[in-house]
């Protein structure tokens, strides 16, 4: 019997996506997980653990130092999980391995948003160019099957016919983030805009774009309009409650990151027909938990989709006493009444068709086609929309945003002053 061959992943950040991807492994066959590296041993020996645990991996080595990582012999590819703020870092420390030759390592692919700005999205682009690595942008949404299997009906039996989308509309919301470094405009690179509508800005270029081709080719951006907005957090009760619940976290009555964000980006697509994505996220959405919903438009047909409306729902009555969890959907914020239930959230999001078509193309050496190239161009159209929201104006091909730093990013935002 000849053996299977299998990629050896390793993965850095063992916080909260990093604990997703390694849920998602389950539905991977093409490569296995062979090391975590993290900050903290203990996060990194536990997420280890859970990856041996679930079966994606076996004798899983844990480090803190991502040198000792990319240096694992075992190690083909990373999976780069590790806060905004660290991008330039760590991938220059795993690059100067590779380049100087004391590491072997194949391919990398890399959290959203691929940086704070232009500039370090490029520079995390060259890096992995010049260490001659396969690259993969770690957008979940595009490997998501409720639209991956939406867009191809749509191409096949609308778009064949009567011609392509011309409108794709993108939301993401919940709550509000998980820790500290996400609330800062510093060391996130800006709030929700960044956040969360490097998702909705992908997710729409991917729908307006036909399967199989690249949507750096089929979509040229023309214009794009903006509105950013501090709705929720910035209010003293709710800047109190922030500190309350993230020490050390920015003061939202001086300095907020938005937590409302409305996008309209125009482009050309391949036919030469105008095509928009409109885009809306917030971290001010309290209903039952992280909601994505999705529409696309086109001259004789549509489709919508929508995370919450669920397969399954369960109701808990008042006289059952429940105590807080994130067991029904991501970012939950109640445990009784009725409630939506996404029976596997790695699979609805996206996260295992992500890691299942990376490690296969990884293995097979081929480059994928969501690579850091449209990690690049999401960040250019997110930098246009903060730079249009802070004018006022609409933003205009050809335009060299490469060393714009949002007013956000820098911490200098108030629209409450
Ligand atoms: N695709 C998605 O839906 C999605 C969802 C959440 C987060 N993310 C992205 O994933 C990244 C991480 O987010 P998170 O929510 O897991 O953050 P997190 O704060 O929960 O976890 C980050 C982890 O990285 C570790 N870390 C920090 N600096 C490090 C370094 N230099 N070397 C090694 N480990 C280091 C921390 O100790 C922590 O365990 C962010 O870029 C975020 O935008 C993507």
């Amino acid at each position: 019997m000849t053996e299977r061959k299998t990629l050896g992943v390793g993965i850095l950040g063992a916080g909260f996506i990093g604990n997703f991807h390694v849920r998602a492994w389950q539905g991977v066959r093409d490569g296995d997980i062979v090391a975590v590296c993290s900050r903290t041993l203990t996060k990194a020996k536990e997420l280890a653990k859970t990856a041996a645990e679930t079966g994606v991996g076996t004798d899983v080595a844990s480090y803190t130092d991502v040198v000792d990582l990319v240096r694992d012999p075992r190690v083909d590819a990373i999976w780069v999980l590790t806060p905004n703020y660290t991008r330039l870092e760590v991938i220059r420390a795993i690059t100067d391995e590779v380049i100087q030759g004391r590491a072997e390592l194949t391919a990398i692919a890399i959290e959203k948003p691929l940086g704070r700005t232009v500039a370090e999205a490029t520079e995390v682009l060259e890096m992995v160019q010049s260490a001659g690595l396969l690259h993969g942008y770690l957008e979940n949404q595009v490997y998501a099957p409720g639209l991956v299997r939406a867009r191809e009906v749509i191409w096949q039996r609308g778009a064949a016919a009567a011609g392509s989308p011309y409108l794709a509309r993108a939301a993401e919301e919940h709550s509000g983030p998980h820790n500290t470094w996400f609330w800062n405009g510093v060391t996130e690179g800006g709030g929700v805009l960044n956040d969360m509508m490097c998702h909705s800005v992908e997710a729409g270029r991917f729908l307006l774009t036909p399967p199989g081709k690249s949507s750096s080719e089929w979509l040229r951006p023309v214009a794009v309009t903006a509105t950013i907005a501090s709705l929720k957090w910035g209010r003293e009760e709710y800047a109190r409650q922030l500190k309350a619940d993230y020490p050390g976290v920015v003061d939202y009555t001086k300095s907020p990151s938005e937590d409302y964000a409305h996008a309209v980006f125009e482009f050309v697509n391949g036919d030469g027909e105008p095509v928009v994505v409109e885009a809306t996220t917030s971290w001010s959405y309290v209903g039952a938990g992280l909601r994505l919903s999705f529409e696309l438009l086109g001259p004789e047909y549509s489709m919508e989709s929508d995370t919450l409306s669920t397969e399954s729902k369960v109701f808990l009555s008042r006289s059952l006493e429940q105590s807080e969890g994130e067991d029904l959907i991501e970012k939950q914020n109640a445990e009784q009444g009725l409630m939506p239930l996404l029976s596997d959230e790695s699979v609805s999001y996206g996260y295992t068709g992500e890691n299942a078509a990376l490690t296969r193309d990884f293995l097979n050496g081929t480059q994928p086609l969501e690579s850091l190239v449209a990690g690049v161009e999401v960040m250019e159209l997110l930098m246009a929309a903060y730079r249009a929201a802070e004018t006022g104006q609409t933003v205009r091909w050809p335009i060299d945003l490469h060393d714009f730093v949002p007013a956000v990013a820098k911490g200098e935002w108030n629209p409450r002053a």
